[in-house]
């Protein structure tokens, strides 16, 4: 497949916080019009249930320009004997209405390898879709929209780490699964924000080094470091969502709403880190949501999390920072509409590069299953060595 054209789009382009002023709602309503889609009686009845799930961010009035789109979706799920795997920062929309399996990078690869639709939807970005058709050969993986890229993934080539493995010949490779399939070819072992400690760490016994190279996302990386007593070698990429929050956001936020619990993504800055109460993976935030209840609680991560999030803990009080990921906003409910018709864009990957990258996913997914590992934010910043 085609490396990604990245998205032009960013969050700064004029559509503020609302994905719907991007991409959806008036778009919306003329997408499922121009695809023959209307708002019968027949389509109310049958999505009248799933308005539950986000009537909390979708008003009443805008219903009707998606209701028809996910009933002809959910539809051509079940004549296709497909799914959709829906990550967390899709908008409320797709995520509870037409996502079968919903989570983070981690739980979504795992329902790829185990699932037996005969068609994956990805509705998530391209190296998720990649990870999926890497898993899954033999099933037809669809990406929505091929312009769906992830500045991390985008930030190293296979070439560079070659390069890096030449620098440093005896330490292994872990690679986060924010990357092209072709990097993963070149890697020893996959992590994602779940489990990226807990890999490291396993890393540097199986290759029986003080010394592992965790690559593309510096933050990331940074943050492992002050988790383990590992020597980190990193790569200076960056998600261009996460790198924006900064402590002095955080010491507003506080100072606006007291008692505010503050939420972090480990691909926010160290600092970013310090200065919030509780750290993990997307999966990691809800759950802690979910589990402890705040009463007020900020997510430091992408902004339609804490949307799907507010659906399942009604009585929290969420603050809302604008980021959007432009990217997985290219993700769209007519566009998972024309995947699922039209059968596009398929994600093929050469099978020797599938191959080598399987190697290293598959090593990731046989460590034992353990909840998200929260990082513990009040460890003290380690330095790591950038390449
Ligand atoms: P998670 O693995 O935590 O879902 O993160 C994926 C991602 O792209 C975060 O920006
Ligand atoms: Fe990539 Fe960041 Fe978007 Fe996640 S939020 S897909 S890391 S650009």
């Amino acid at each position: 497949m085609a490396r990604i054209i990245d998205a032009p789009l960013t969050s700064n382009d004029g559509g503020g916080c609302d994905p719907r002023a991007l991409h959806g709602a008036w778009g919306g309503l003329n997408a499922a019009a121009a695809r023959g889609l209307a708002y019968t009686p027949e389509v109310k009845a049958k999505t009248d249930a799933l308005y539950e799930r986000v009537a909390h961010v979708v008003p009443a009035f805008e219903w009707p320009a998606y209701a028809p789109l996910i009933a002809a979706i959910n539809d051509m799920k079940r004549a296709k004997n497909a799914i959709v795997l829906a990550h967390n920062y899709m908008t409320s929309e797709i995520f509870h209405c037409v996502g079968d399996f919903r989570g983070d990078s981690l739980q979504l690869a795992r329902q790829a390898a185990s699932t037996d639709a005969d068609i994956i939807v990805q509705a998530g970005v391209h190296f998720m879709a990649e990870t999926s058709k890497i898993l899954a050969p033999e099933k037809t993986v669809l990406i929505p929209d091929l312009r769906a890229g992830c500045s991390l993934a985008a930030s190293i080539t296979g070439a560079d780490v070659r390069l890096i493995k030449q620098r440093y010949p005896s330490a292994p490779v872990v690679t986060y699964v924010n990357t092209s399939a072709e990097v993963k070819a070149e890697s020893d072992v996959t992590c994602t924000s779940s489990n990226a400690a807990a890999v490291v760490e396993w890393a540097a016994r199986e290759w029986n080094t003080d010394r592992v190279i965790l690559i593309p996302d510096e933050y990331l990386a940074k943050n492992v470091a002050a988790q383990t007593g590992v020597k980190i070698v990193a790569w200076h990429g960056r998600c261009e969502v996460h790198e924006r929050f900064t402590a002095d956001d955080i010491a507003e936020m506080r100072a606006a709403h007291p008692g505010l619990v503050v939420l972090a993504h480990p691909e926010c800055p160290p600092e970013v880190m310090a200065a919030a109460d509780f750290a993990g993976s997307t999966a990691a935030l809800q759950n802690y949501v979910i589990e402890k209840q705040p009463a007020k609680v900020v997510l430091l991560t992408e902004c339609s999390m804490s949307d799907n999030v507010a659906a399942m803990a009604p009585a929290v009080d969420f603050i809302r920072p604008c980021n959007l990921c432009p990217h997985m906003k290219r993700i769209t409910l007519e566009g998972i509409y024309d995947a699922l018709n039209e059968m596009k864009h398929q994600v093929v990957i050469p099978e020797v590069v599938r191959v080598r990258a399987k190697r290293a996913i598959d090593r990731m997914l046989a460590l034992p299953k353990e909840k998200p590992r929260a990082f513990d934010v009040r460890r003290a910043p380690a330095a790591v060595e950038l390449v």
